[in-house]
């Protein structure tokens, strides 16, 4: 992927938001918003440590999809992405917030 490139994947039959920052860095979320269902890979941007929903603009953050400011009050999924060759391992990250 290049750096900054947003995807939509499937990883056992969910769609999942990829999104890649360089490195081994990449961000991984459902890819639905939890407000209104728009698509995140058409809609959502990564704006610092928040994504953004450009539909009705919400804000999640990144580490634990809690709902930061905008219209969903509801969290987004977030799963950890770890590189294991050429492989990303995704596990969603739990609700509480990570240090
Ligand atoms: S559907 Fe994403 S903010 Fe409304």
């Amino acid at each position: 992927m290049r750096v900054g490139e947003k995807r939509k994947v499937e990883v056992q039959g969910s769609e999942i938001l990829l999104i890649y920052l360089g490195g081994e860095r990449y961000f991984a979320f459902d890819n639905k918003c939890p407000h209104l269902g728009c698509d995140l890979s058409k809609y959502g941007v990564l704006i610092r440590e928040e994504l953004v929903c450009q539909c009705h603009f919400s804000h999640f953050s990144v580490k634990d999809g809690r709902p930061l400011k905008g219209a969903s009050k509801r969290p987004i999924r977030v799963y950890r992405v770890e590189v294991e060759g050429d492989k990303l391992i995704l596990n969603p990250v739990d609700g509480k917030p990570s240090q």
